[in-house]
């Protein structure tokens, strides 16, 4: 109770901000510098709820002990990250049934024409299309819900989920149109130093856990030593000057990296690698992509031996986490007309 307070209902109204990843895997350093460091950040100036999307994962197959294991080491990082469960909400979305629940009766007010375009489905329905099951289909509602349920204001996300907040806002536009006012309409956002970080190998594809060579994906609790040579072995190009440009993939990439990491702007970079060669290069921000992660990792270590912390730390978010989406549950289904 006095956690909810504290989180949800100051005196002085924040904005809601709402966020979720996937816990399918190890977080990258894409991830990491794409959303998770923003999560961080966000922490001071909103009231933000953060989850981790099990639920979503099952639209690909899954195996039972590795996604077990997927969850908890998940928590765990993204706590490390530095989120702040006094501060922050942190839940797991399948511990908070509303989310199936809401799932249910908003897929009646999503058209399966919409659903149809949506990117990300025609993409992973090609990637595995043995497995092409109605949940991929629509996952989107159930993203949805998790936004709707907290009336967030605020939906930090990738560029590549755009697409999933505009249908959200149809969702919930249609919904209020007929109903009234039951979901606040959320904003997405794309952090503005939310950098987009490519693969060291592939510069031409996003960063991914999935990317065949390992040494294209870093991995925010690699070790120092795996990733200084990850990103010694980086893809640039023959110019061997450091300047963004084009057909400049691989060190525009790296740039982007260093910038994100020290806050150098590209200029800068430039002006300090002038004459430099991409060996310099290369280390200055395999040091810096080691330096920023190191307590990280450290943190990490400390909490994945402690599951009885954890534990503690999503049961106590999920329990608020229950209560704030069941008053918009709730409302959602007195409006269509169940009893209650
Ligand atoms: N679909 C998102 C992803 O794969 C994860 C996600 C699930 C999410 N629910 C969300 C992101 C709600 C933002 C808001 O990255």
């Amino acid at each position: 109770m006095e956690n909810e307070n504290k989180t949800i209902e100051t005196p002085k109204k924040k904005e809601i901000v709402f966020s979720a990843i996937q816990p399918s895997g190890t977080i990258t350093l894409g991830n990491y510098l794409g959303a998770l460091r923003n999560w961080v950040t966000m922490q001071e100036e909103y009231d933000c709820i953060y989850s981790l999307a099990d639920l979503h994962t099952i639209t690909v197959r899954q195996n039972p002990a590795q996604m077990r294991k997927n969850i908890i080491e998940a928590y765990a990082s993204v706590i490390a990250c530095g989120i702040d469960i006094e501060k922050s909400l942190f839940f797991i979305q399948s511990h908070v049934h509303t989310h199936a629940e809401l799932s249910w009766i908003l897929s009646c007010y999503t058209q399966f024409g919409e659903l149809s375009r949506m990117t990300q489905f025609k993409d992973k329905s090609a990637k595995h299309a043995d497995n092409i099951n109605a949940g991929l289909f629509t996952y989107p509602v159930l993203m949805a819900c998790d936004i709707l349920l907290y009336q967030a204001d605020k939906v930090p996300v990738g560029a590549d989920q755009k697409q999933h907040i505009e249908i959200t806002r149809n969702i919930a536009e249609r919904f209020n149109g007929l109903y009234g006012n039951v979901f606040k309409i959320p904003d997405g956002f794309i952090p503005k130093n939310g950098a987009r970080i490519m693969s060291l190998q592939d510069p031409t594809r996003k960063m991914s856990k999935s990317d065949e060579n390992v040494n294209g994906c870093v991995h925010m609790l690699d070790t120092p030593e795996v990733i200084m040579k990850k990103f010694k072995r980086a893809i640039t190009d023959s110019e061997a000057c450091v300047r963004y440009g084009e057909g400049k993939d691989g060190i525009n990439n790296l740039m982007a990296i260093y910038s994100a990491i020290t806050g150098l702007s590209y200029e800068q970079i430039e002006h300090d690698f002038d004459g430099k060669g991409y060996g310099d290069f290369k280390t200055a921000v395999g040091e810096a992509v080691v330096e920023e992660l190191r307590p990280i990792r450290e943190r990490y270590e400390k909490l994945i031996k402690d599951k009885a912390y954890l534990e503690e730390c999503y049961r106590k978010a999920d329990e608020i986490a229950l209560k704030i989406s069941s008053r918009t549950l709730s409302k959602t289904m007195k409006k269509v007309g169940f009893i209650l």
